[in-house]
């Protein structure tokens, strides 16, 4: 796995740029900020970027009710003078060391988006993204081959700002120095990072989304209600939340876009079709806008 032509990497990563606003961009964010970075967030609309600094701003209050208990105002604030937004993509990578990018989970969505900043983002910068499920080496190849060399995938966890696991994904080409800066950046971030070749889901998603897929199974099957399974795997196998509430936690949608994804792997017999076979239920309540916590309802009603 180690590529023949290193690139040099001489400073620290000092500046980040995150693409996305949604769930997971607001929390790596906002990880970056509380580790000392420079942050820009970036999304397509002013309301998308307003949404991503509400999550921050609820994240920090909770984040700060601890650890600054008498001061939460100036601890907030002191981490959110550490974020700029913006939605000019172009601007948002002029400066920056590492790119994130947790964006819709869209392959040509992705690569359009990687394709654009090529130009775009200073020769030695980092690009990353956050796919749960697609081919970290199909997005890299939207760019040079030079960044496909400082391109890696770099997998958070929901809630980012919980969570401590980092995934970090490398393609054949991602060089040594790029793996051993994102393992540093990681570390300053306060999280573990875990190595894992580019295949379907890598090792968290490769477990947990076949189980999920299959829980909705259960349910169309009529098996047991979403209630009692998630009451069953929370006190029967210890998880911290039932597969349902994970579900509306994660959001319908991007479970749906990983499912799909992956029954074009399975066509390529990269995973098997069983595990991806489509699912009624979830298709349904995509269509009806249920996509979980984030639009207020998905298995559950948020109360
Ligand atoms: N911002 C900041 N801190 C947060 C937070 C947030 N949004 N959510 C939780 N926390 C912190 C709490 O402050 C608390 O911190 P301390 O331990 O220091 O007190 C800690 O996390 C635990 O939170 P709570 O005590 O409030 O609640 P809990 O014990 O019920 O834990 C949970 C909440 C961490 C979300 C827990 O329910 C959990 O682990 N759920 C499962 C989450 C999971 O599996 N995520 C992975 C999803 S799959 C994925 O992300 C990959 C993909 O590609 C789809
Ligand atoms: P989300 O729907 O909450 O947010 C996505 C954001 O991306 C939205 O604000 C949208 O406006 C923005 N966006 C769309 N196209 C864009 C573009 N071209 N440029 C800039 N912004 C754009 O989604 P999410 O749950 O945060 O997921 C984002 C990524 O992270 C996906 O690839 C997903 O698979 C992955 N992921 C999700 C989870 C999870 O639990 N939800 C966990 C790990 C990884």
């Amino acid at each position: 796995h180690l590529s023949t032509t290193p690139s040099a990497r001489e400073g620290k990563i000092e500046r980040l740029t995150v693409f996305g606003a949604g769930l997971m961009g607001a929390g790596i964010a906002q990880v970056g900020a509380q580790s000392g970075l420079k942050v820009v967030l970036s999304d397509v609309t002013d309301k998308a970027l307003e949404n991503g600094l509400n999550i921050i701003q609820k994240s920090l209050a909770r984040v700060a009710k601890k650890k600054s208990p008498d001061d939460i105002e100036g601890f907030t604030s002191k981490i959110l003078k550490n974020i700029e937004t913006t939605t000019d993509a172009g601007k948002a990578v002029e400066q920056s060391d590492l790119v994130i990018e947790a964006i819709i989970e869209s392959i040509k969505v992705k690569r359009d988006l990687f394709g654009f900043l090529d130009s775009k983002a200073k020769s030695d910068c980092i690009f990353a993204t956050n796919t749960s499920s697609l081919s970290v080496t199909e997005i890299a190849e939207s760019c040079s081959k030079e960044r496909q060399e400082k391109f890696a995938g770099l997998h958070f966890f929901n809630p980012v700002p919980a969570m401590k696991l980092v995934e970090i994904i490398r393609t054949s080409q991602t060089s040594t120095s790029t793996y051993e800066a994102l393992k540093e950046v990681t570390l300053r971030m306060n999280k573990s990072p875990v190595t894992c070749n580019d295949t379907p889901g890598f090792i968290v998603n490769r477990l947990l989304v076949p189980y999920l897929l299959e829980s909705i199974r259960m349910v169309e099957r009529g098996d047991a209600t979403p209630e009692d399974i998630d009451t069953a795997m929370e006190l029967g196998a210890g998880y911290p939340m039932g597969p349902f509430k994970l579900l509306d936690f994660v959001g319908l949608d991007t479970t749906s876009y990983i499912s799909q994804g992956w029954r074009d792997k399975a066509e390529a017999g990269q995973i098997s079709k069983e595990l991806v076979q489509p699912i009624e239920l979830l298709d349904k309540l995509v269509k009806e806008g249920k996509l979980g916590r984030k639009s207020g309802e998905g298995f559950y009603k948020v109360s």
